[in-house]
Parts: structure tokens; C-alpha cells; sequence
């Protein structure tokens, strides 16, 4: 890394401070001396000036809409790639040679199924829980299940945890729909590839045979790969947080789940599909565009718009074509949902207030619309992010706790209450 300096002038106090440079992306100024030197803090509420950390995983430049994993564009993973040779790569590094793969899948599908215990978890939940309640409350389970993998200081603990959490999470995520929709667990099953054995677990029944659509558990796979990692997001962050006073992965990872839940973040795309079908019709969309340019209304476009990306989000490009390849797949034609969001993604891009504002379709757009289509409820489109996101978060929790420079994360404040005064008892208030 090159070092140049910055200098910051706070009344006649003058210090200078380290500007570093990444491989690509924007400089970033070293203010870890400022109190000490100022006895001033930074104020970046949302942090949207505020690098976090240093890493190697991924890299987004949002207003050319690039997304890149280790360096490997989004667009080439996931026409040439599979989710586990993506997982293998967030993890390690590098992409998997032919004998590195088939090792890796062995060693995920054969930790794919849960303790026998876990699935009395489920049933303390009532039946109508939302599958992220049921999700954050079962993932954080595990922390109790597998005390040999929660010693973070062993590498060797830490790749079992990781590759413990990218397997079962599919067998938790498909056990919190079969509970929701009322039907009995099913196993994994290690003769399938990840996403075939995840719709499988979803969508067979004990008293059929259940057969894999190609097509479809391609374009589960895409998905999951779409979703893998988008560097320091909300729950990114929060895994990053959390894991930072030394929690076990499992309780971190149960952290960012409880942060992707949010509308913002990655419950938007059960928030899009909503939106859909609330407008319902092409005539009624006008409406709706006028309610979200309106400053006194706090309807937004679920959607649309991104905190990083100011052009079109790279994942939401590949997700519109898979959303065909499934539709076409099952035969689906003139879906109003669709149609809707055709329209909706068309008056969006020619907008002035979208234009001007930078605000694209993002990849729930789309997503949704598969994912219903694919067969899931909306309830479960949150959790299928999650379980894609694990791989990401575990790998940059991997990397935080590798990091020498790493620290408890710890943000300081600038306090606007009372200054300090008297306690005054109760009978002279
Ligand atoms: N519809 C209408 N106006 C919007 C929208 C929207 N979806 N998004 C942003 N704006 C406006 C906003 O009102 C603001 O206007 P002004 O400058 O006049 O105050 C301007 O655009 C900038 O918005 P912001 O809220 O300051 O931007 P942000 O970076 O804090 O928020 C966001 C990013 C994704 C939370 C926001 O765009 C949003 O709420 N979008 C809808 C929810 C959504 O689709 N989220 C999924 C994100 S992608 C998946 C993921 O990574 O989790």
C-alpha cells in the first residue's frame, strides 16, 4: 500500500494523518489517532464516509455497478460457476481446483443434516411465526449444539463452524417452511447437489417422489450466488460487530440474520413482491410513483435504489434473466405480478425524480418474483437471503478475527442530552 498524508486544520491545531490506498476503489484516511491527537471524534451517521475495515473479499463500485468476489466479476461466476465453487471461493481465497471441489462438496453435504434435537426447537414456536423469527431463534440454537467448533482462536474450529453453518443452513431454512406450511421435515440427501437438496427438503413430500427440475435448481443456485456476499453491509457489520468481543460464529451469524430481516436491508424483497401485488394492475402504478416521490409520504419503491450502487445493481441484471428462465420454465405467461413490475422497472428508468436520484431497480426486484414462482412465500424470501449470505458473513468473520489489527468495534457518540445535574427527589418534582 502507497502512504500519502492528509491534513486536518481544527482551529489553529493542525495534524496530519495517513491516507491508504486499496488494489482499486477509493482512498481511505486514517483518523484511528484523531482523539488522541484532536481530542475530537468523527460524526458518519449511517457511516457512509466510514471504511470499517480492510479486506480482500469483495468489491463493489457502485456507480459503475461492478461487484466483484476475490477479484472474479458477479457476472462470470454466475453464468460459469455453482454456489459451493462461489463459498469456496469467499472462503479460501482462490477458486477450487477439480480435486479442491469435489472435497468441499463432500465436506458440506456431509454436514448438511442438523442434531436430531434441533427439530424440537421448532415446534416451540407457534405454527404462524414468521420463518426469520423461527430462523433466528433456531441459528442461534446452534451455539449450543456443537461446543466443538465455538473455540474461535483454532482455525481448525473455525472451518468446521463455517462449513458446519453454509450446510445446515439450508436444512434449518427448509425445516422453518416445512413447520410454517405443516408438512414433516425432510431429510437432506447426499447424493444431490446443494440447491437440489434445498428445494428438495422444501418441496417433498414423504408419500410422492419428488424430482428435481435442472432448470429450477439452476436458477435456486444462481440465486444463492447473487446473494453470497456485498462486502460491509448492515449485517455484515453486524456479524463483524458482534463477532468482534469474541462471540462464537454461530451467535454472530444469528446477529446478522436479526439485522437482514429488516425492510431496508434484505427483507425487501418479500417488501417488492407485497408491493406488486398491492398495485396489482399497470393503471394503478402512477399512483404509486407519485406516493414515492412525495416527501410527506414514507411509501418508498421496495425495490429500488441502493446505498452503494448509483447505476444499475450488476445481480439485478442476471436475476431479471433467470426470472424468465424460470417463468418460461414453468410455463408461466402474462403474470399481472410481472407485468407490474415490467412497467413499474420501465415508467422507474425513464423518471426524472429515479433519474436524477440514481435510483435503479436492486436484485429483490426481481428475486421475489422467482422466488414466488419457484413456489415459496413471501415469508421465506428473507430466508433464502440468509441462508445464501452465510458463506459472506462467515468469511468476513474469518477475516476480522485473522486481521492483527483487529479490535472490539466500539463507536463513539456525540451527546446532545443533558449536561450534568442534580438528582432531585421525588417529592420536589
Ligand atoms: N423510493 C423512492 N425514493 C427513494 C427510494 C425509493 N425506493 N430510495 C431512496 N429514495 C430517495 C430518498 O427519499 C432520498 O431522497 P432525498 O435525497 O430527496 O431525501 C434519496 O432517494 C436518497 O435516499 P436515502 O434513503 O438517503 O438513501 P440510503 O442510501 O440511505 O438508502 C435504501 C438506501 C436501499 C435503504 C433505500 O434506497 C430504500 O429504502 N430502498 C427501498 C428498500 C430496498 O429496496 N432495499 C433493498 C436494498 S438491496 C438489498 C440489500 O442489499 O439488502
Amino acid at each position: 500500500m502507497t502512504e500519502q498524508s492528509a491534513t486536518l486544520k481544527i482551529g489553529d491545531k493542525s495534524v496530519d494523518l495517513a491516507v491508504k490506498s486499496g488494489t482499486i476503489g477509493p482512498d481511505v484516511i486514517d483518523i484511528g489517532a484523531l482523539y488522541k491527537n484532536t481530542a475530537s471524534f468523527t460524526y458518519d451517521p449511517g457511516f457512509t464516509s466510514t471504511a470499517s475495515c480492510e479486506s480482500k473479499i469483495t468489491y463493489i463500485d457502485g456507480d459503475a455497478g461492478v461487484l466483484l468476489h476475490r477479484g472474479y466479476p458477479i457476472e462470470q461466476l454466475a453464468e460459469h460457476g455453482d454456489f459451493l465453487e462461489v463459498c469456496y471461493l469467499l472462503l479460501y481465497g482462490e477458486l477450487p481446483t477439480a480435486a479442491q471441489k469435489k472435497d468441499f462438496d463432500y465436506r458440506v453435504t456431509h454436514h448438511t443434516m442438523v442434531h436430531e434435537q434441533m427439530s424440537r426447537f421448532f415446534t416451540g414456536f407457534r405454527r404462524d411465526a414468521h420463518p426469520m423469527a423461527v430462523m433466528c431463534g433456531c441459528v442461534g440454537a446452534l451455539s449450543a449444539f456443537y461446543h466443538d467448533s465455538t473455540d474461535i482462536t483454532d482455525p481448525h474450529q473455525r472451518m468446521v463452524a463455517s462449513l458446519r453453518m453454509i450446510a445446515k443452513m439450508p436444512t434449518l431454512a427448509a425445516m422453518a417452511y416445512k413447520y410454517h406450511v405443516g408438512q414433516p421435515f425432510v431429510y437432506p440427501k447426499n447424493d444431490l447437489d446443494y440447491a437440489s437438496n434445498f428445494l428438495r427438503m422444501c418441496f417433498a413430500v414423504p408419500c410422492e417422489e419428488y424430482v428435481v427440475n435442472p432448470v429450477l435448481s439452476r436458477a435456486m443456485d444462481r440465486i444463492f450466488i447473487l446473494h453470497a456476499d456485498h462486502e460491509q453491509n448492515a449485517s455484515t457489520s453486524t456479524v463483524r460487530l458482534a463477532g468482534s468481543s469474541g462471540a462464537n460464529p454461530f451467535a454472530c451469524i444469528a446477529a446478522g440474520i436479526a439485522c437482514l430481516w429488516g425492510p431496508a436491508h434484505g427483507g425487501a424483497n418479500e417488501a417488492a413482491l407485497n408491493m406488486l401485488t398491492e398495485i396489482g394492475t399497470v393503471d394503478r402504478i402512477p399512483e404509486y410513483i407519485a406516493r414515492a416521490k412525495d416527501k410527506s409520504d414514507p411509501f418508498r419503491l421496495m425495490g429500488f435504489g441502493h446505498r452503494v450502487y448509483k447505476n444499475y445493481d450488476p445481480r439485478a441484471k442476471i436475476m431479471q434473466k433467470t426470472t424468465h428462465e424460470v417463468l418460461g420454465e414453468l410455463g408461466v405467461k402474462d403474470d399481472p405480478l410481472l407485468e407490474v413490475a415490467m412497467e413499474l422497472e420501465r415508467i422507474a428508468l425513464t423518471d426524472e425524480y429515479f433519474i436524477e436520484k440514481k435510483l435503479y431497480p436492486n436484485i429483490d426486484f426481481y428475486s421475489g418474483i422467482t422466488l414466488k414462482a419457484l413456489g415459496f412465500p413471501t415469508t421465506m424470501f428473507t430466508v433464502l437471503f440468509a441462508l445464501a449470505r452465510t458463506v459472506g458473513w462467515i468469511a468476513q468473520w474469518n477475516e476480522m478475527i485473522e486481521d492483527p489489527e483487529q479490535r472490539i468495534g466500539r463507536p463513539r457518540q456525540l451527546y446532545v442530552g443533558e449536561p450534568q445535574r442534580d438528582y432531585v427527589p421525588v417529592s420536589k418534582r
